[in-house]
């Protein structure tokens, strides 16, 4: 174990409304899917959650040297869990006027093209990482830049703080101007080496990352086909039918493939491992082989909004069933908050007559995502898991204070509020592997 991912030592209580999931809930109502203790206190132990108590036995769990954070009160869940966010994209998040191949030509491309340097790089993972934070988000399945470097620096930063990341640098070989673009070789070379040093390495791990179909050579893909069958406990993570002109250009550029799924599928990167970016307009043959592979469909509903990409069928794919998981997908995303990807996430599904309800979308955001990605030991607050937590407060706003006011001791009302009106205001706290990060500090 690094220094920098040295888990907090001896033990830490934090004290509040402790929510966490047993199992995915059937829909609204399922009180049996989570456990939740009113006046509860989470008790952590060298970084990692050793029980969860009623307050009343604070005596008797305390002691001499240990810390007590009293959230009494406030909700306290797991941290949340983004699982597609591109790192070298704060700067594109928000740009004006474009669906997905203009928005990456005009946007994105010119932006990920800096972060070959490395102090650069260092600087943004600095931010990015207190932004997530900030969000209650403590783990992201996260895009680097075309350059090795850029996964670095935010491998690196995430050691530094001890929160849990899983990084890519991005693979594209083509269709792309050249300052973001390698080879075949780099690809395979530069994923290998990020694997060799990082994968594993404490709490950080790497994922093999073909941008998607559009950007990578047969060649390329050919390689980290390779590559994910080398290292079969590694995520794949690409982008899958987000837009009709992307779909018309793979089918030009892969003219001997049955479909958009099946040019991931014939190189060998499509598996339980594999995270499927958008998976918005799949034909019945695609939905039944994510079916069968056990792949993932990413949700990421403020992203397929503001680039105009498509509203996710997600009761639909939930029937066969597809695998599912929620993420911001910033910069395409327009928020870092998980809560606010859930409100929005609510409202597509709302335009196709379907309901997400709130337990379902807390469960996503937490053990449901935790799941997706094969981390067993995050998203949930029981012995054994990782002490990465957020705490919410939903009256940090007034709006919101008001609304709760009519809330009569429903839990699920309450989460739901705190999805449709919540954001990073309502984040009072965030702990990794047992230690406070004093998110607030700054504007209180
Ligand atoms: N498809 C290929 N690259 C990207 C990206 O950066 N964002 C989104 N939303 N879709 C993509
Ligand atoms: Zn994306």
């Amino acid at each position: 174990m690094t220094p920098a991912d040295r888990p907090s030592s001896g033990r830490t209580l934090v004290r509040g409304r402790v929510l966490s999931f047993k199992r995915p809930p059937l829909g609204a109502g399922d009180a049996a899917s989570y456990s939740y203790v009113e006046d509860g206190v989470v008790v952590i132990d060298d970084g990692r959650v050793s029980m969860v108590a009623e307050a009343g036995e604070i005596g008797r769990l305390g002691g001499e040297g240990v810390a007590l954070h009293d959230f009494s009160g406030k909700l306290i869940l797991p941290g949340f869990i983004d699982t597609h966010i591109h790192f070298p994209q704060t700067q594109v998040i928000a740009s004006y006027g474009a669906q997905l191949l203009e928005w990456l030509t005009r946007y994105t491309f010119p932006a990920e093209s800096r972060y070959g340097d490395a102090d650069f790089a260092a600087a943004e993972a600095r931010f990015f990482i207190d932004e997530l934070l900030r969000n209650g988000t403590t783990t992201a399945v996260c895009y680097g830049s075309v350059h090795k470097a850029s996964a670095e620096a935010l491998l690196a930063e995430s050691e530094r703080r001890g929160t849990a990341m899983i990084v890519g640098k991005t693979a594209m070989d083509r269709n792309a101007p050249p300052d973001v673009l390698d080879s075949p070789q780099a690809a395979y070379d530069d994923t290998a080496a990020l694997i060799a040093a990082w994968h594993g390495r404490g709490r950080q791990r790497v994922a093999i990352t073909p941008r998607f179909a559009i950007t990578s050579t047969p060649e390329q893909l050919e390689a980290l086909g390779s590559l994910a069958r080398a290292h079969p406990d590694c995520l794949v993570q690409t982008h899958l039918s987000e837009n009709h002109d992307e779909i018309a250009m793979v089918r030009r550029l892969f003219p001997e493939r049955a479909d958009y799924l099946d040019v991931y599928d014939h190189y060998g990167l499509i598996g339980a491992k594999s995270l499927m970016g958008h998976a918005i307009h799949l034909s019945p043959r695609e939905v039944a082989r994510m079916s069968e592979s056990g792949a993932v469909a990413v949700f990421c509903p403020t992203s397929n909004l503001f680039i105009g990409s498509g509203l996710f069928d997600y009761k639909g794919l939930e029937a066969h069933p597809v695998r599912i998981a929620l993420a911001t997908d910033v910069g395409g995303g327009t928020s870092y908050s998980m809560l606010e990807t859930a409100a929005e996430g609510y409202k597509v599904m709302q335009l196709q007559g379907q309901k997400l309800s709130a337990l379902e979308a807390f469960h996503l955001m937490t053990r449901g995502n935790a799941e997706a990605i094969g981390e067993p030991d995050l998203g949930r607050i029981d012995p054994g898991a990782h002490a990465d937590l957020v705490v919410l407060d939903g009256a940090a706003r007034p709006a919101m204070a008001h609304r709760l006011a009519a809330v009569d001791g429903d839990l699920e009302e309450e989460l739901f509020v705190l999805m449709t009106m919540g954001d990073e205001r309502n984040v009072c706290e965030v702990f990794v592997g047992g230690r406070p990060q004093g998110v607030r500090r700054a504007d209180s």
